[in-house]
């Protein structure tokens, strides 16, 4: 097994890329931490203690990250998205469990140190978690094996303004000193999550296993099925945060992914260009579909 530790903003794709982890024979899941996104980082973490609580696997610490990006304030979240708690408005059992002592930051630190050289991070929000961390421990860069991170909007279009995507838009700052880390990035952006999507019929699956975890999955994607049905004109959903989680574990093969060097921008001004010294690994494409692949390890979650 590998170690892995997940920086989210729990988030319906979040849940759902948490549940395929949780599910992959592959992946020894060290720690979560949690940073304001699609809802504020306190909210995200009891999401996710929920969820584990539902799989059954409360031995996953899971701290609570940055509250406010670098540099400025939270936006409050993308409750249209994600409904006002950010699992669309379902209401989990509430497990007692309470969020690690230990800040998002001391968590990773702490697991890259534990796993050096070996620990592949995965981030499903923005990268504010990351970049405090490595302001803390620099040494992050070479202990750390490299980092998927779900953010972006390369050549596609945005999908918070005409440019830019929700992970990258919250925190530009962040994303800026975590590309331009100089460590192994593999970003996935707009680009291809947008083109891998579950339908109904991966919802029905999830529905129809029963066990909790699968039917408060099923239950949060209807109302991610209402939002996106304006947009696609099908109930339909795209798997931003599982394709992450996907690419990383290696189930998600690319296909087009070449180095770039990036220009973070943020209200139109570039914030740093730093990121063309440390090119990342940008994918746009896969070789095959995702959904099923996502669908199959969610449902060995439990
Ligand atoms: C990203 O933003 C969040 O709303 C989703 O969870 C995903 O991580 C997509 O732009
Ligand atoms: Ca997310």
């Amino acid at each position: 097994m590998t170690a892995f530790h997940l920086d989210c903003d729990t988030g319906i794709d979040d849940a759902l890329a948490l549940a395929y982890l949780l599910g992959h024979p592959g992946v020894d899941l060290t720690g979560i931490g949690t940073v304001s996104g699609n809802t504020a980082a306190g909210q995200a973490a009891r999401n996710t203690l929920d969820l584990l609580a539902l799989a059954g696997r409360d031995d996953v610490p899971v701290a609570t990250g940055a509250h406010h990006p670098l540099g400025g304030d939270f936006a409050g979240g993308a409750g249209p998205v994600h409904g006002s708690n950010g699992i669309g408005g379902v209401e989990l059992p509430h497990t007692t469990r309470m969020p690690d002592d230990r800040s998002a930051t001391d968590l990773l630190i702490e697991a890259a140190h534990r796993h050096p050289g070996e620990l592949r991070v995965i981030t499903t929000g923005p990268l504010t978690n990351l970049a405090l961390a490595l302001r803390r421990e620099p040494e992050l860069v070479t202990l750390v094996h490299d980092v998927t991170a779900m953010g972006g909007a390369v050549r596609a279009p945005g999908n918070i303004t005409g440019n830019a995507e929700a992970n990258i838009a919250n925190d530009p700052a962040a994303a800026a000193e975590v590309l331009g880390a100089g460590w192994p990035v593999t970003l996935v952006p707009l680009d291809v999550t947008m083109q891998h999507r579950f339908t109904e019929h991966d919802r029905a699956a999830l529905a129809g296993h029963g066990t909790p975890l699968t039917a408060a999955l099923a239950a949060m994607l209807t109302s991610y099925f209402d939002f996106y049905e304006t947009r696609f004109g099908e109930r339909q959903v795209p798997l931003h945060d599982p394709l992450a989680a996907g690419i990383a574990t290696g189930d998600l093969v690319p296909l087009d992914a070449p180095l770039l060097g990036l220009r973070i921008e943020s209200d139109g001004q570039v914030v740093e260009d730093t990121a063309a010294r440390h090119p990342t690994k940008v994918v746009f494409s896969l070789t095959g579909a995702a959904a099923p692949v996502i669908r199959t390890l969610i449902l060995e979650a439990v």
